[in-house]
C-alpha cells in the first residue's frame, strides 16, 4: 500500500493526504484542515486534509477522519472510531469507540452510534471486476445512509448501504438493518424487526394500560418517564 505525504499540523492533530483505504471514493477535497480552538483532539488522531471539527468537539486516541469530512459542535469521537471521505456529522454527534462510519453516511445531529457499529455503502461489494482487475471507484455504487436527528444505533449494529434510521429511532445492540426505520421505531435482531416505539428520551412507549406498546400498536400511546404523548398509525408514529 502506498502511503503519501505526511506531515505535522501546528497543534496536536497529524494530518496525513492522499492514502489510499479501501472503497471509498476520494472527493478530491483539498481544502486545509480547521479545527476549532475549543475542539480537543488527541495527538494520536489522523485528520486529513480538508476535516473541520466544531467547538467543543473532542476527538480520542486514534481515531482516524478522512478528508473533507466535517464534524460539528460539542459531539464526542471514541477511540478507534473511522469516519470515511466527505462525511458530514452534525453537532451533538456521540460515536463510541471503534465504529466505522464510511463514505456516502450523513449523520445529522443528536445521532448516537454505539461502539463497533457499522455504517456501509456498499450494497453487493466486490474487490475484483469481473476481468479480475483491482476494483476502483467507478467500478462501484454508493448506497447512501442517512442517520436522522437523534437516532441511536446498538453497539455492534450493522446498517446495511442504502437504509434510513428515522429521527429518535433505536437500533437495538448486534442488529442488522435491512429496511429502512421510521421515526421513533425500536428494531432489533437479524434482520432487525420492530419491537415497539420510542419516546425522544430513548424510553419505550407505553398504551394506556401502561403495557408497553408492541410494534403493531395503533392509536395513543406516551412515555412512562416524561409523558410526552404519541399518534401511532401504521409505521407513523408522531407527536400528538
Ligand atoms: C433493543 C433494546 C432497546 C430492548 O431493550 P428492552 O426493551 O429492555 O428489551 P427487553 O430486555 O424487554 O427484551 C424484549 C425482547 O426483545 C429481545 N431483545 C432485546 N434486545 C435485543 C437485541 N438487541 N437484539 C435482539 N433481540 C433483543 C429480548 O430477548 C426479548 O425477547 P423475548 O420477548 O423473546 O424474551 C435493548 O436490548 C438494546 O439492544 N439496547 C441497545 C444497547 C446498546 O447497544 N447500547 C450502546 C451503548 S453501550
Ligand atoms: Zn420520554
Amino acid at each position: 500500500m502506498t502511503v503519501g505525504r505526511l506531515y505535522t499540523r501546528a497543534g496536536s492533530a497529524r494530518a496525513i493526504a492522499d492514502r489510499p483505504s479501501g472503497q471509498c471514493d476520494p472527493t478530491g477535497a483539498r481544502r486545509p484542515l480547521v479545527i476549532d480552538p475549543t475542539a480537543r483532539v488527541h495527538p494520536s488522531a489522523d485528520l486529513e486534509a480538508g476535516v473541520s471539527v466544531g467547538p467543543g468537539t473532542s476527538i480520542w486516541q486514534r481515531v482516524q477522519i478522512r478528508s473533507g469530512a466535517t464534524i460539528g459542535a460539542e459531539c464526542v469521537i471514541g477511540r478507534d472510531v473511522f469516519i470515511d471521505v466527505g462525511v458530514p456529522i452534525g453537532s451533538r454527534v456521540k460515536i463510541q469507540n471503534a465504529a466505522l462510519v464510511y463514505h456516502g453516511v450523513t449523520v445529522e445531529d443528536g445521532v448516537f452510534i454505539g461502539p463497533n457499529a457499522i455504517l456501509t455503502n456498499d450494497r453487493f461489494p466486490r474487490a475484483i471486476t469481473a476481468t479480475g482487475e483491482l476494483a476502483r471507484a467507478d467500478d462501484w455504487e454508493v448506497s447512501p445512509i442517512v442517520l436522522r436527528t437523534g437516532a441511536s444505533i446498538g453497539a455492534g449494529a450493522v446498517v446495511v448501504a442504502g437504509m434510513t434510521v428515522g429521527r429518535f429511532a433505536t437500533v437495538g445492540a448486534g442488529a442488522v438493518v435491512t429496511r429502512d426505520v421510521p421515526d421513533h421505531a425500536l428494531v432489533a435482531g437479524n434482520p432487525a424487526r420492530r419491537l415497539g416505539w420510542v419516546c425522544y428520551c430513548g424510553q419505550r412507549l407505553v398504551g394506556p394500560t401502561g403495557a408497553r406498546v408492541a410494534s403493531d400498536h395503533a392509536g395513543a400511546a406516551r412515555c412512562p418517564r416524561c409523558d410526552a404523548a404519541f399518534d401511532i398509525a401504521g409505521d407513523a408514529c408522531v407527536t400528538s
